[in-house]
């Protein structure tokens, strides 16, 4: 959550850090500001309210010439969203601070540097930092030891940059639980919270560890390690495409992003199978050796990457013949588990950053599991590092706040694992084969699925005067079901509830009226006949139902039921090619409603806080 950037260059960079933030927006967009240091040896400030687009505004309207700069694009934690609020933070005059993540103890440092005569003008904890450096710097020589001493008091998730106005030549950055990325260019460095803000400048970046503080002039980037020896990064080559931040022809990034998914299928597909079976070495290096003796699955994710999860405990339980767990990270890490035997332990996530995430995986690594796998989008993220096998999922950069083609290929990589493990296991050749194919036709099958859009958006239109939905889905369907749920609710703001179809006379049949919108995922599965029953059932109490249905199920329209066929498929992947239409439903809904699609109010791309 939140974004940063900073430069340390010859030219003016108040434009760079402006795109940068515009880039990380979607990190977060409560508030934003920037800092330069002026050829007049000033430190000029500005901050605003709501978007980027604010701040730009403030800034065309008062340019800021200088090439040292930070800026900082905000999602509140401590302290509401307002321009006080907003950072960067400074300290008198001289010292100004952008921070992501949470300083845990700043109640008690705030209460010592105001009895050490500080005054504060934030409720944040980020405020802190500034006053600390500052503290520091009456006691050290430079920014740097000023830093390193800072971050040794501070508890808790801090990504910072910190520059003086009385040295504009350089910018001190320090990492621990919150990602920083330090950009290498021709005579200029560039610091952010994501690559992505960087690309328009440079493509060649250097990931910082934890506990990594760094100083970063225009000609060198000087690395210290937690015990503050210096250290050398890899500097590497992004393979982030260019265009990773723009629309394109889209309106908002969500529709690309829905739009994407066959190339996104394509590409993570690509290379990993070959001669009827999955790669193992997709997963890492000595994936086949820790495979083949997986007895059981403990996956571990939030949002909509746990419901990638849920439908995977299907897959693995029906085709892998191995048990499997799926539980909510915030859940998992707090409380007492048991490690089943030959236990691989599987962490889903689209931005490899989740606070909640990355912390049950550094619990479960002390529990005893045979190892630990991410299936994670983000190259160099903290749960790739910190994990034994990772599965890259190459859909691409995401940067719509809803997640959509990283759950699409989240669970194709599933998918592989289940054949991976299966084939140790209780996955015949020719199932597998079967698996294999299905795999294959997924990226044809995704596109002819889209063209379903046009019929989406005439649906959507009986959505715009609903408060509550719910969704029902059966067997692998139900967490689908879910999906929809979450996304719709997620950026239409319409109330969405998901029922495996089962549970209906169990209590949320109570709900059903004309009111209530039920959303129905029925393909054409061993369950289809019961599916029908609790249409049924949603029937005869005058509910209004809208089905997605596989061509060969026979459902038809009528004054109760509107059907749309999706195209059959084989059921492998049904819970891929069911998902499109659910995406597809909730943009519709939420243009309609008016809502800001890509950046919906309260949320944030990348959850770093617990
Ligand atoms: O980056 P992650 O996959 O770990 O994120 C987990 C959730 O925060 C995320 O999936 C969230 O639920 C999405 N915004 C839903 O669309």
């Amino acid at each position: 959550m939140c974004g940063i950037v900073g430069a340390v260059a010859q030219r003016d960079v108040a434009e760079i850090l402006l795109e940068g933030l515009r880039r990380l927006e979607y990190r977060g967009y409560d508030s934003a500001g920037i800092a330069v240091t002026t050829p007049e040896g000033e430190l000029k400030r500005l901050r605003r309210l709501g978007k980027v687009q604010e701040l730009t505004d403030a800034v065309h309207s008062q340019p800021m010439a200088g090439g040292t700069g930070i800026a900082h694009t905000r999602w509140a934690t401590h302290g509401e969203p307002s321009e006080a609020n907003a950072h960067p933070h400074m300290s008198g005059s001289d010292i100004a601070v952008v921070h992501n993540g949470i300083i845990e103890n700043h109640e008690a440092l705030r209460e010592s540097l105001k009895e050490a005569g500080y005054a504060f003008t934030s409720q944040t904890d980020t405020e802190v930092i500034a006053h600390l450096v500052d503290l520091e710097l009456t006691r050290h020589d430079t920014l740097l030891s000023a830093v390193q001493a800072t971050v040794k008091q501070l508890e808790g998730a801090y990504g910072t940059v910190v520059m003086d106005r009385r040295d504009p030549s350089r910018v001190v950055v320090a990492r621990s639980g919150s990602p920083l990325v330090i950009g290498y260019g021709m005579g200029e460095h560039f610091i952010a919270s994501d690559q992505l803000a960087l690309l328009p400048v440079t493509r060649r970046f250097a990931f910082l560890e934890e506990g990594d503080v760094a100083e970063v002039t225009r000609f060198d980037v000087n690395i210290f390690d937690v015990n503050g020896d210096p250290v050398t990064r890899d500097v590497k080559e992004s393979e982030v495409s260019h265009d990773a931040g723009d629309k394109g022809q889209y309106r908002h990034y969500m529709m690309k992003e829905i739009h994407e998914q066959p190339v996104a299928l394509q590409r993570t597909l690509e290379g990993r199978i070959a001669n009827g079976h999955v790669v193992a070495s997709a997963f890492g290096e000595n994936a086949e050796a820790l495979l083949k003796d997986v007895k059981h699955v403990q996956i571990i994710a939030c949002g909509t990457s746990y419901h990638a999860g849920l439908v995977a405990r299907y897959w693995f339980e029906q085709w892998a013949g191995v048990s499997c767990n799926v539980e909510i990270a915030s859940e998992f890490r707090y409380r007492r588990s048991h490690v089943f035997e030959n236990s691989l332990l599987v962490t889903i996530s689209q931005s490899g950053e989740t606070a909640d995430t990355l912390a049950a995986l550094r619990l479960a690594k002390e529990m005893g599991y045979m190892a630990s796998l991410t299936i994670c989008n983000v190259p160099g993220s903290s749960l790739v590092r910190e994990s034994d096998m990772a599965y890259m999922m190459k859909a691409g950069a995401e940067i719509g706040v809803a997640s959509t083609k990283a759950f699409t290929v989240q669970l194709a990589g599933l998918l592989m694992l289940v054949g991976a493990i299966g084939r140790h296991n209780a996955l015949d050749a020719q199932t597998e084969h079967a698996l294999v194919s299905a795999l294959q036709s997924l990226p044809a099958k995704l596109e002819q699925t889209l063209a379903m859009a046009e019929d989406i958006e005439a649906l959507a239109e009986d959505f715009a005067d609903k408060h509550h939905s719910l969704f029902l889905g059966r067997g692998e369907q139900s967490p689908i079901a879910m999906e929809g749920a979450l996304k719709l609710k997620e950026i239409s703001y319409i109330h969405a509830e998901a029922y495996a179809a089962g549970e209906l006379k169990h209590g949320p049949l109570a709900l059903i009226d004309a009111e209530m919108p039920v959303i129905v995922v029925a393909p054409n599965n061993e369950l289809l006949e019961k599916l029908k029953s609790n249409v049924e059932e949603v029937r005869a109490r005058g509910g209004l139902m809208y089905v997605f249905a596989d061509t060969n199920a026979h459902f038809s329209s009528d004054d109760t039921m509107k059907v749309l066929n999706v195209p059959h498929c084989d059921e492998f992947i049904a819970p891929i090619v069911y998902t499109l239409p659910l995406q597809l439903l909730s943009y519709y809904v939420a243009l309609i409603k008016g809502t800001d699609v890509d950046q919906p109010r309260n949320l944030a791309k990348s959850v770093t806080v617990e």
